[in-house]
């Protein structure tokens, strides 16, 4: 482990937050979808599992927090977190983006369905361990539920495929506390714009299907959604979108 990790990991003990597994609650998905998307996700832990901790094999992680959610968050942190807020990081990978909330002083829970996505995070940050669960969006523990005031979803929605669209949005719904606010940032399309026929994932979204997807959970954007081009060499077209309870 390099020595900023080690550092890292020291700044962030005091806000983390343990949560042990609480019961299950009801299923966003049928037993058919439940299989189809075991499929992927077994795929995602192989990955996990034979980067072995080497952070280079694993082609969505970057060893920093995600730039456009930072830059969110220097910009609006006051407008939509008191201080010390609950936040629950969805599909949290590595754990960069929970770890950049810990350091905030908020209380971060990341959750990831992938066994070794987990322990590979609970390694990279031992001081926080406790906050990375193993926890799948569809099948959620009823503990995890209305628990938070920010839900925060980083390239999940875009790594399965438009069936599982709007489950993930209805899972992560369920994680919102009454005045909760959740924040996607996605690979993004232009309306109109053909899917890339080599399929995915990433599936890119258009606004009005992150929109779409966010409604059906009960959710409306809470402002226009972002379409930008990313940091990234070449660029990739991202949307950003923030949503409440309608
Ligand atoms: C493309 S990766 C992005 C990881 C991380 N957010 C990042 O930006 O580095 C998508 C993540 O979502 C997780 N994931 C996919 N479906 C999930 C589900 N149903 N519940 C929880 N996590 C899920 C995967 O295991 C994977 O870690």
């Amino acid at each position: 482990m390099s020595q900023s990790t080690i550092e890292r990991s020291a700044s962030v003990a005091a806000r983390a937050v343990e949560v042990k597994p609480g019961a299950a609650g009801s299923s966003l998905v049928s037993p058919e979808m439940r299989q189809r998307a075991d499929e992927w996700l077994r795929k995602f832990d192989a990955i996990y599992a034979e980067a072995g901790g080497d952070v280079s094999r694993i082609p969505w992680a970057h060893r920093k927090p995600c730039p456009s959610l930072v830059r969110w968050l220097d910009a609006r942190e006051r407008e939509f977190l008191r201080p010390g807020a609950r936040v629950a990081v969805v599909g949290c990978g590595l754990g960069e983006d929970a770890a950049l909330f810990a350091e905030r002083g908020y209380e971060v829970v990341g959750l990831d369905a992938c066994g070794h996505a987990v322990e590979s995070a609970r390694r990279l940050r031992p001081r926080m361990a406790g906050s990375f669960v193993r926890a799948d969006v569809f099948d959620l523990p009823s503990n995890l539920m209305k628990r938070f005031d920010l839900v925060v979803e980083v390239h999940t929605l875009q790594a399965l495929p438009p069936e599982f669209r709007e489950p993930l949005a209805a899972g992560m719904a369920r994680l919102l506390g009454g005045r909760g606010v959740l924040i996607a940032i996605c690979r993004g399309r232009g309306e109109g714009e053909a899917m890339d026929p080599a399929g995915g994932p990433p599936w890119a979204l258009t606004a009005g299907e992150l929109s779409g997807c966010m409604a059906s959970a009960g959710l409306g954007t809470l402002g226009p959604i972002d379409d930008f081009e990313d940091e990234n060499r070449p660029p990739v077209r991202r949307l950003r979108g923030v949503f409440g309870r309608r």
